[in-house]
């Protein structure tokens, strides 16, 4: 009975009730003061800086609104190409990491830092005990839209990762997948012994594409990624995945239009790359765990 009742509920009171239960995890993005819901519909700080929830159950906490070069049609690509088992490898690794870590805690929440269309988190999070709490929060607004419409249950939010619309030590577990960090940030959600998983790419990431589109030439890379986590946080995993994915015809195209490695490139050499075909293609990855050090902020 209770579940026929919750399957008429709207995505938008979906999303209310869900973030009305998760209340003492938000913080105002302008003044910081706690926050409120108000008839179901938006979220509202001491000072009365207000905040609708969107139709489709999404919250905009960004307090300015940005444009991104990440826009619908590569999230839709992103889509397609996430939920076609592309990632498989690389989100089991992520799910055993916080699963041996979350293990028995109640309730545990999980923030998606840079969730772009969500499709990880949500299937991370179909993973995860029953009861774990899952926010997604991206700057691009487009990814947002789609991940709410397509994945109720999960808190999904435009926020700026830098300055996070979340209260100090409100986060059990952050993952940061091929989006920028904050170690500050992750540092002031975090509790002391909390993990952190961090996915940047490796030397062979797509590098089919980049040979057809940069004759193989290497784009210019952040300085040593795992070094400055390290910094940050006590490391206790570094794991380089590396495997071929056989790459379904239908999948080209969307591939090529997905990521920022193609943005410069021309739509007549995508026409060529598009009737040359592509075969399989090369996820390179590493997967970085490290839990919080005691006593730090920032
Ligand atoms: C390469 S995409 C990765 C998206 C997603 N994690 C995935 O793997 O499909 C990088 C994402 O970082 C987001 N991003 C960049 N700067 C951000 C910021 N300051 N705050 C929140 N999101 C940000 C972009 O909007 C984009 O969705
Ligand atoms: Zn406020």
């Amino acid at each position: 009975m209770e579940r026929s009742m919750k399957m008429k509920l709207t995505k938008k009171m979906q999303s209310a009730l869900l973030i009305e239960d998760n209340l003492r995890l938000f913080k105002c993005p302008i003044c910081s003061a706690e926050m409120e819901m108000e008839e179901h519909s938006r979220l509202v700080c001491w000072n009365r800086h207000s905040f609708d929830l969107a139709k489709s159950g999404y919250v905009n906490l960004a307090p300015q609104a940005h444009s991104t070069k990440y826009d619908k049609s590569l999230f839709e690509a992103r889509t397609a190409v996430m939920d076609s088992g592309f990632f498989g490898p690389v989100l089991d690794n992520i799910i055993a990491r916080l699963n041996t870590h979350l293990d028995g805690m109640e309730r545990p929440v999980l923030l998606d830092a840079g969730c772009g269309e969500g499709t990880h988190l949500h299937k991370v999070h179909s993973r995860m005990q029953p009861g774990t709490v899952g926010i997604g929060i991206d700057l691009a607004k487009e990814g947002i839209v789609a991940a709410s419409k397509t994945y109720p249950g999960i808190v999904w939010s435009v926020a700026d990762l830098a300055a996070m619309p979340f209260a100090d030590s409100s986060m059990d577990a952050i993952v940061n997948i091929l989006s920028p960090a904050n170690y500050a940030e992750f540092n002031r959600l975090l509790n002391p012994g909390s993990i952190l998983v961090k996915i940047v790419p490796e030397t062979g990431y797509l590098q089919e594409l980049r040979e057809v589109f940069y004759d193989g030439k290497q784009q210019k890379e952040e300085a040593d990624p795992v070094a400055r986590f390290r910094e940050q946080f006590d490391v206790v995993e570094s794991e380089r995945l590396t495997y071929l994915f056989e790459l379904p015809e239908a999948l080209l195209a969307p591939l090529i239009r997905m990521t920022p490695l193609t943005w410069n490139a021309s739509e007549q050499r995508i026409g060529e790359v598009l009737a040359m075909g592509m075969k399989e293609i090369t996820i390179d990855l590493r997967v970085i765990a490290g839990v919080r050090r005691a006593g730090e902020i920032g």
